[in-house]
């Protein structure tokens, strides 16, 4: 069996990395007939160290068999240039399955172009739905879903939607959480390192005091009044706890763009920082006080680690981890995040329910359906 594994951007790398983990786990003891072989195609969607190559290294992923280095651009383009770059891979390669993670514009592109040749698709994190059609990732989930062949779910809650949108319960498949066996995995290797000390957070009194934001989305970064509105709250909470906020690409240009760097200042308790590896950001999010984000990733770690969370969204595809975790969406007004903010300081770091199947072995369970869907379609010819 010959899988082509798709990553493209930052999200998509922890997924993808324990899963080609533990096909190779699968080849140390198979026979010759039933071994896998595993090509790692990226897209380039992301391109910096600090969005890609570092997470190679961290991570152990194997280095990609090709980069098709498409890079940025509007979504028209950016999806163009991957179902192009990628129907050449997949024309000269020609492999049984091509496996596409999350919900990025690689994911649906790579998705889509597979299909079109006859190669079934299996879709990691299928079935996940924020019902908000102004999300470029509702729209990916939704088109990949819909084609995939393989559904890989991380809750009922999943399988539901797709039971709902007419997805054959055969191709369904709930397997749990492959990031979380991706932070199982590393979570004593990031905790060793010396990240806090590092940017001068290690202190002796418990919980350590600051706290951890992320922001790129489109509807928090692309428009000035609501990262004015973002930026204030935090220039007023700074007074009271460092702000540490390791800043995406997209969102560093919109603070510039829009002339709103006195509100993401030094000076104001706010500490920009260059995008970090997976280990020191993990390091981070498991020992703050509360992460303030507006991630998918990071509501599902934040569970996990039992710390505060607040996306600053209307909605999340993610119910699960307000319903058993320990995230609230928060409207992203100044109001409403300082509000929350106190809220969410005084409820403090508390034990969650872990959510079913949440337990580092979601990548073995992918490996097991794989090997069985192929014997089944192999038997069929
Ligand atoms: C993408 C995903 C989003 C995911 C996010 C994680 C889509 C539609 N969106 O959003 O779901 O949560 O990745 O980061 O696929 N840039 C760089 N260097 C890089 C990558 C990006 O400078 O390595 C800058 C470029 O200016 C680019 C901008 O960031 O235009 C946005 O990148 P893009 O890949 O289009 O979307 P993200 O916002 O990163």
């Amino acid at each position: 069996m010959k899988i082509i594994h798709v990553v493209g951007a930052r999200p998509n790398f922890m997924k993808a990395a324990p899963i080609i983990d533990a096909f190779d786990q699968h080849n140390l003891t198979a026979g010759e007939h039933r071994r896998v072989q595993q090509l790692l195609v990226h897209t380039g969607q992301h391109y910096d160290r600090e969005m890609s190559s570092l997470f190679f290294d961290q991570l152990g992923l194997p280095r990609p068999y090709v980069d098709l280095g498409v890079g940025s651009g509007p979504h028209g383009e950016q999806t163009g240039r991957i179902m192009e770059a990628f129907e050449e891979v997949l024309e000269k390669e020609m492999p049984d399955l091509v496996t596409v993670v999350g919900d990025v514009n690689s994911t649906m592109a790579c998705a889509i172009t597979a299909k079109k040749l006859c190669i079934p698709v299996a879709h990691v994190e299928a079935g996940l739905r924020s019902r908000d059609m102004t999300m470029p990732e509702e729209i990916n989930r939704i088109v990949t879903d819909a084609i995939a062949d393989l559904l890989f779910t991380t809750d009922r809650d999943a399988n539901k939607n797709l039971e709902r949108e007419g997805v054959a319960e055969e191709k369904t498949h709930f397997v749990g959480n492959v990031m979380i066996d991706t932070l199982m995995k590393h979570r004593g290797k990031a905790l060793a390192l010396p990240t806090l000390q590092d940017l001068g957070l290690a202190g002796t009194s418990q919980p350590l005091n600051y706290a951890l934001v992320t922001l790129h989305r489109p509807s928090n970064v692309d428009n000035k009044q609501t990262l004015s509105e973002i930026g204030q709250a935090f220039s007023a909470l700074g007074e009271t706890i460092p702000i540490i906020f390791p800043v995406h690409p997209r969102t560093r240009g919109a603070i510039e763009r829009f002339r709103l760097s006195h509100l993401f200042a030094e000076k104001s308790g706010v500490q920009l920082l260059e995008p970090l590896g997976y280990l020191d950001f993990l390091n981070l999010q498991a020992n703050a006080r509360i992460a303030v984000t507006d991630s998918g990733g990071i509501q599902e770690e934040s569970t996990i680690l039992g710390v505060p969370c607040l996306t600053l969204r209307p909605n999340t595809e993610r119910p699960i981890t307000i319903e058993q975790g320990t995230n609230r969406l928060v409207e992203s007004t100044k109001g409403a995040i300082l509000a929350a903010f106190d809220e969410a300081i005084n409820r403090g770091k508390g034990a969650t329910k872990v959510p079913e199947l949440w337990d580092g072995k979601s990548a073995a369970r992918i490996v097991e359906v794989t090997l069985d869907w192929f014997a089944r379609c192999k038997a069929r010819i």
